[in-house]
């Protein structure tokens, strides 16, 4: 199929949206930029309106992505290429812009310290992932599912519920050359059988982390390796985690508000705990409200 005609969207079925010529031109730009839509998208005849009414949604964030973010040579995976932006300010408003509506911080427009290590230590150690059915939860970016894909993992999967970070993981694997399956979904509490599961900078609000914490120790229990990359945000667990690698790096104040981070990889064990650091155990409260009893 080429994408330089309307096909796939033909035969036309008049039940479907007729896109404007606009967004058939921002249609086509994405499909070019990302060959994995393309055969979705031969699929396409017959499937319900939605279908289409997705694909052109995409198209537009796509539009929003190349505009608002630049080709950079991430600095702890220098060998690879990711689109981030130097503005959190002016991609949040594009989003917004976008969708018409608010929309989260635009986690998707820079690669994070956390994700940065798990991409490092995966192209370190590609005999960890190659072959493996590996999920890349929180993708962001997609950094270390590029990683992955180019480690040579079996079955990858990246999933956020941020459907900028679909088009941004999806438009960085075609960077790579890798036709990545991306989805927008939480999938906390599921297994699908992976082996490798990649948990990056995703510690840094209460409620997540503790459901987070709760399901990957589930999934370390039961065998799969799980990886967390993080520089120590503040929600990250306390117990239960085996450091495997430390690396320092220079991050951009504007988006992290220092200029530089030391994030590591974990093995998360199977013995994790959901405790939250500055987070006193219940018998801990009790302990301490007992000391504070006025005598
Ligand atoms: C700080 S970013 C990290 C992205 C990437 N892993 C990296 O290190 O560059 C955190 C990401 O977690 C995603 N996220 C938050 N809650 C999620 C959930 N329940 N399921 C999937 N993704 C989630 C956000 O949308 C965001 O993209």
């Amino acid at each position: 199929m080429s994408v330089d005609e309307p096909v796939g969207l033909e035969p036309w079925n008049a039940a479907w949206p007729v896109p404007s010529a606009a967004e058939l031109d921002g249609l086509r730009a994405y499909l070019r930029a990302v060959p994995v839509e393309r055969d979705e998208f031969a699929q396409a005849s017959g499937r319900p309106p939605q279908y289409l009414i997705d694909l052109l949604a995409r198209a537009r964030r796509f539009e929003v992505f190349e505009r608002v973010t630049q080709v950079v040579r991430p600095a702890l995976v220098p060998e690879l290429q990711l689109r981030q932006s130097a503005d959190v300010v002016a991609a949040w408003r594009a989003a917004e812009e976008c969708e018409g509506a608010q929309q989260p911080a635009p986690f998707w427009a820079y690669v994070w310290a956390g994700g940065q290590a798990l991409a490092r230590w995966v192209l370190d150690h590609p005999e960890q992932v190659r072959g493996k059915r590996v999920l890349d939860f929180a993708c962001g970016s997609g950094v270390s599912t590029v990683a992955c894909a180019r480690a040579g993992a079996t079955a990858l999967t990246a999933v956020d519920i941020d459907p900028f970070a679909v088009v941004a993981t999806r438009v960085n694997g075609a960077l790579e050359g890798a036709a990545l399956d991306v989805q927008q979904r939480d999938l906390i509490g599921t297994d699908e059988g992976w082996e490798l599961v990649l948990v990056g900078d995703v510690f840094y609000e209460p409620k997540t982390s503790e459901r987070v914490v709760a399901w990957a120790t589930a999934l370390s229990a039961r065998g799969a390796l799980v990886l967390v990359g993080d520089p120590r945000r503040k929600y990250l667990p306390t117990r239960g985690l085996e450091e495997l690698a430390r690396y320092t790096l220079p991050v951009d104040p504007e988006w992290e508000g220092v200029s530089e981070r030391t994030p590591c990889v974990w093995r998360l064990r199977p013995t994790a705990s959901g405790r939250m650091p500055g987070r006193t155990s219940d018998a801990g409260l009790r302990r301490k409200a007992a000391h504070r009893q006025p005598a």
